[in-house]
């Protein structure tokens, strides 16, 4: 039989391989576990609370799917190791990491303490190199030996934007965009089995706005932001299974780009190639300014 897996743009044929999801007992780490488990995937479902990982694992190995729950903190570089060396050796090893797990705090730059920038960038930007580093090797070992992997990075529109009073997440994201356009560079230079896709998501409905840092019991100096952007989500958000599906088939396929929403993405990415090539000082819409200016300071 032909290969499924030559070129990019052709899909990958995974059934009874292994996917490991980070951040995957909620919203859109959920989303794609379960697309993945309807693929015909081994899913390990992992996540800092291990009772939500256990509900999706249970949900989906309840409709006929492989999946197991594990407690992964991703900013905990030797639990991400030891998790990567104990699937290296059954199944093919991985063949799927999505590099899910992230978090937001809300605040003007200057009010934020270090404790909270640090929270932000160890989870989205730390911890994605804490898989990468962990899992890629032995992806490229066990691709020479036939079996392709591929490194999903879940970044954000923020990536290719500016936003004000959420810094500590913008730079996470346009890090991890620009850390996935680096490492597919490398891969690809030396021939190497792994693909890599970014995610830029559009507005999906998940618990991220009230699960982020400030809920686990710190403070939010940007509280009224976050129910804005929250509301917004509840709105207007995709669900997150049916963000998972399209993100799912379009790593699958091999882009390296992927987005839930197409429209939204190429709007964003207009205004910030005129903005870069204009030269001017940043500025939000007028409207923006209207809503978002005095919402940043406690309350
Ligand atoms: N929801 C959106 O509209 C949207 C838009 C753009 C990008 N994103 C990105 O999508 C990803 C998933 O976000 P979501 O909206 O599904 O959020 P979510 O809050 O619903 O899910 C995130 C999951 O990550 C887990 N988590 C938090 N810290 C962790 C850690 N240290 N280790 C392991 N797991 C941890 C949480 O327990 C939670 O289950 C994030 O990277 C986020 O930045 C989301």
């Amino acid at each position: 039989m032909k290969s499924k897996e030559g070129n990019n743009g052709m899909e990958a044929d995974w059934t009874g391989g292994v996917a490991v999801v980070t951040g995957a007992g909620s919203g859109i780490g959920a989303g794609i576990a379960r697309a993945a488990a309807a693929a015909g995937m081994i899913v390990v479902v992992t996540d800092l609370a291990i009772e939500r990982a256990e509900t999706v694992a249970g949900e989906i190995n309840a409709s006929g799917g492989s999946a197991r729950a594990v407690k992964l903190d991703v900013t905990d570089e030797a639990a991400v190791r030891t998790l990567a060396e104990k699937l290296h050796e059954g199944h093919g090893g991985v063949r799927l990491l999505v590099n899910n797990a992230g978090i937001m705090n809300f605040g003007p730059s200057w009010e934020m303490g270090m404790a909270q920038w640090r929270e932000v960038l160890d989870v989205n930007l730390i911890g994605v190199l804490h898989g990468i580093s962990a899992f890629v090797p032995r992806m490229v070992e066990r691709g020479r030996a036939g079996t392709r992997g591929a490194v999903v990075n879940v970044a954000s529109l923020a990536s290719i934007s500016a936003l004000p009073m959420s810094a500590a997440y913008v730079m996470s994201k346009h890090a991890v965009l620009a850390l996935s356009e680096c490492l597919s560079l490398e891969l690809a230079l030396e021939e190497l089995p792994v693909d890599i896709s970014v995610v830029l998501p559009g507005v999906v409905d998940t618990g991220i706005y009230d699960d982020s840092v400030m809920s686990r019991g710190k403070v939010d100096t940007g509280g009224r932001i976050r129910s804005l952007l929250q509301g917004m989500s509840t709105q207007y958000g995709m669900s997150p299974d049916e963000a998972g599906r399209i993100i799912f088939e379009k790593v699958q396929a091999r882009e390296f780009w992927v987005a839930t929403d197409p429209d939204l993405t190429r709007q964003t990415l207009t205004g910030r190639a005129d903005f870069l090539l204009g030269q001017q000082p940043p500025q939000l819409p007028p409207a923006m300014v209207d809503s978002l200016r005095g919402i940043g300071t406690a309350g």
